[in-house]
């Protein structure tokens, strides 16, 4: 078969040669090179030779008012959870890579999901990993009923496009986009160069054709070999399966969404057949009974609150330089919760070891959480409880203020529907209006110290410069 040209362009600096090189001669990056169809360098050539120019010219684009308005006719998934991170459904015509760990569970959730979807439209499911025997025995284990799905285990990309072609389904799904080869190009399938023009021959099939087309893209640990990365800006949605192999739960997040919010979160949780929705996750990351070092929080993801037990053991060092490890919190946000406990309430954690960790293996980012991590922190330090039903809110600043945190009456409603009895959180949140519907005990503070004084039922001592700052 004959080869179309090729070009290699460098993805640091732009420069182009005609041949490979690991190391580019112009930057001097190293694997920074990667292998492009030189087709549209050639058309453009035709386009320019043409007289075309001289013809009349008339307007190609349109006033923004003039244009009629389509109604997004979403797909459903099968699955409400998945339904929420895609936006509201799946939009027709729209490219959808989904990345994540191997073996996290990927083709487990696209097909029992292409089963559902199968059932009011033609599916295709292309393998590129796994066999059809495979595949097939994976779909009786999730126990697939009668539907229109198709299976094609194939890795050559022509022939994948010709049976998109002659198929026309509603939805199609690659699995994986890495597995997929390219023979006109000589890069190994999952290359840089190879995954880059698999994806978009697809991508202008299926945007011709309508067809919904999910990818599938593995990530490798350092997030560097040819994948989600690369295609990222080529794809209309990027969402992200994770969670901890060694437990059952799954997240689904949305990391980019052209047709829907990004922060999205659907959780699943893996069992025997298959993967199964949770639709009261709350349940998962909290533990009613009250416990010396854990304090809870009501976080948001997306348009989700969720609470979450955050656990913190403080004990007396045996290192020259004290511990401190994070799990699911930045690490960092806790050097600044323990600096400013440790200047402002004059707690010596600096001869302490402090491990903190977000039960349920679930990350949080957002600032709101630092109340309660400084409440977990004291609670372990001086052995104190944090009575049972309380939910703490609020960012931490430097000076020892907190600062009102985005969401408040929806993460209060969240709280107050868990059965949570009452809320600390900061003042100035805005709440007067929500107050009548609220069945809580609701204590608005300005400061870490007043906080604390309040969640655990003390006198902490306070120290003197800090008393000065909030008089
Ligand atoms: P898989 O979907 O193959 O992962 P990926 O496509 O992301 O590589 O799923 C891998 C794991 O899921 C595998 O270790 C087995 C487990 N699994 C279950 O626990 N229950 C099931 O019903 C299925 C199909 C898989
Ligand atoms: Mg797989």
């Amino acid at each position: 078969m004959s080869r179309i040209a090729s070009i290699y362009i460098c993805q640091s600096c732009g420069a182009q040669t005609r041949q490979f090189f690991g190391k580019c001669s112009n930057c001097g990056d190293w694997n920074s090179i990667i292998e492009q169809v030189d087709s549209s360098l050639n058309n453009r050539r035709k386009k320019s030779s043409s007289n075309s120019w001289k013809e009349p010219i008339s307007l190609l684009s349109e006033p923004i008012t003039s244009l009629k308005e389509t109604v997004l006719d979403r797909l459903t998934s099968g699955y409400s959870e998945f339904d929420r991170v895609l936006g509201g459904g799946l939009v027709p015509g729209s490219l959808v890579l989904v990345g994540g760990d191997p073996g996290i569970g990927k083709s487990t959730l696209l097909l029992q999901s292409a089963t559902a979807m199968a059932v009011k439209q033609s599916v295709l499911y292309v393998s590129a990993e796994e066999s059809a025997q495979q595949v097939r025995l994976r779909w009786k284990r999730l126990k697939g009923s009668e539907s229109n799905l198709h299976l094609l285990a194939e890795t050559n990309l022509e022939l994948v496009l010709r049976e998109l072609e002659a198929l026309k389904p509603a939805v199609a799904i690659i699995d994986s986009i890495q597995a997929l080869n390219n023979e006109n190009l000589s890069g190994a399938p999952g290359s840089v160069g190879q995954v880059k023009e698999c994806a978009s021959a697809l991508q202008q099939l299926a945007k011709q054709q309508n067809t919904s087309l999910f990818l599938v893209g593995h990530v490798t640990k350092e997030g560097m070999l040819a994948g989600p990365k690369v295609l990222e800006h080529l794809v209309d949605v990027v969402l992200t399966f994770e969670g901890d192999r060694h437990a059952s739960h799954r997240l689904l997040r949305a990391v980019k969404n052209r047709y829907g919010a990004t922060h999205e979160l659907g959780i699943f949780e893996m069992e025997g057949d298959g993967l199964s929705e949770v639709t009261n996750p709350s349940e998962i990351f909290l533990n009613r009974k009250a416990t010396v070092g854990v304090a809870t929080i009501v976080a948001c993801e997306g348009s989700r609150c969720l609470a979450v037990d955050l656990q913190a053991l403080i004990s007396a060092t045996t290192y020259a330089s004290p511990r401190r490890t994070a799990t699911g919190i930045e690490i960092n946000r806790l050097h600044q919760i323990l600096a400013v406990l440790e200047k402002h309430l004059g707690f010596s954690l600096s001869r302490h070891d402090c491990y903190l960790a977000v039960a349920g293996g679930l990350t949080v980012e957002e600032p709101a959480a630092d109340l309660a991590i400084a409440t977990a922190v004291v609670s372990s330090h001086k052995g104190l409880l944090l009575p049972q039903g309380t939910v703490l809110i609020g960012e931490l600043g430097l000076g020892g203020q907190l600062r009102p945190v985005s969401q408040l009456p929806q993460r209060l409603q969240e709280a107050q529907r868990l059965g949570f009895e009452r809320a600390i959180f900061p003042s100035g949140s805005g709440l007067t209006k929500m107050k009548p519907e609220l069945n809580l005990e609701l204590h608005e503070v300005s400061n870490i110290g007043e906080a604390l004084n309040i969640a655990l039922g003390v006198n902490l001592d306070i120290d003197e410069n800090y008393r000065n700052l909030f008089k």
